[in-house]
């Protein structure tokens, strides 16, 4: 369990698979994902098999301090203990109402934490659709920096969209915790 201030980070589990696919199918949230299919609980329940048995991934849901309840999901992918460093993928805060209250800033603070202190990782990066301004702000404001453009990288509805590579290292983090 990771624990923040409004939230806790705990690892994702079979049972939330209905939960997670109501969330990732909402339009407003499956705009954003660079896979934009949409995705069945059965499929999730397949993915979640193989998911189990893949060490270069860990997912978690946060839970809602007050309510008990879970309200997102946030992931490291691609972990590669030789370079020491992983991607943060699938953070959603999965109700809509919900945004902007600083979650997604909780969950991303509280990843961080945990993947250079307790998975001894030095360098996180992560990938955002140019027209997604909330991931991008997220990322700023937790200290990542914005280090390069794939140019007209992600096509959606007849139009091609640049994709921004954000990273933070350990050294950027540790300075900015100061
Ligand atoms: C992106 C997302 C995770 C942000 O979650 P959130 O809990 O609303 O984010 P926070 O409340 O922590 O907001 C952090 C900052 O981003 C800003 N922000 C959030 N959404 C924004 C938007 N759509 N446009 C501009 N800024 C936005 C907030 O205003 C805040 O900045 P501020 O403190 O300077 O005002 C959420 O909107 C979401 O789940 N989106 C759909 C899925 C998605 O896009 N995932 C990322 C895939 S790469």
């Amino acid at each position: 369990m990771l624990d923040g201030r409004s939230i806790e980070l705990r690892c994702l589990e079979f049972e939330d698979l209905p939960q997670v696919v109501k969330w990732r199918n909402q339009r407003d949230i499956r705009k954003f994902f660079f896979e934009k299919a949409l995705i069945s609980i059965s499929g999730q329940k397949a993915w979640f098999e193989r998911y189990l048995e893949d060490r270069a991934r860990a997912i978690f849901i946060a839970v809602s301090k007050k309510s008990g309840k879970p309200v997102g999901m946030i992931g490291l992918y691609n972990i590669d203990l030789m370079n020491h460093k992983a991607e943060i993928g699938s953070t959603m805060v999965g109700d809509p109402f919900m945004w902007g209250k600083g979650i997604a800033v909780e969950m991303v603070e509280l990843l961080l934490r945990y993947a250079f202190e307790d998975l001894s990782l030095n360098r996180i990066y992560a990938y955002a659709i140019d027209f997604n301004l909330g991931s991008i702000r997220v990322k700023e404001k937790c200290g990542f920096q914005l280090e390069g453009t794939l140019n007209q990288d992600h096509y959606v509805n007849g139009k091609f969209h640049d994709v921004k590579l954000f990273g933070i290292t350990r050294e950027r983090w540790e300075n900015r915790m100061i």
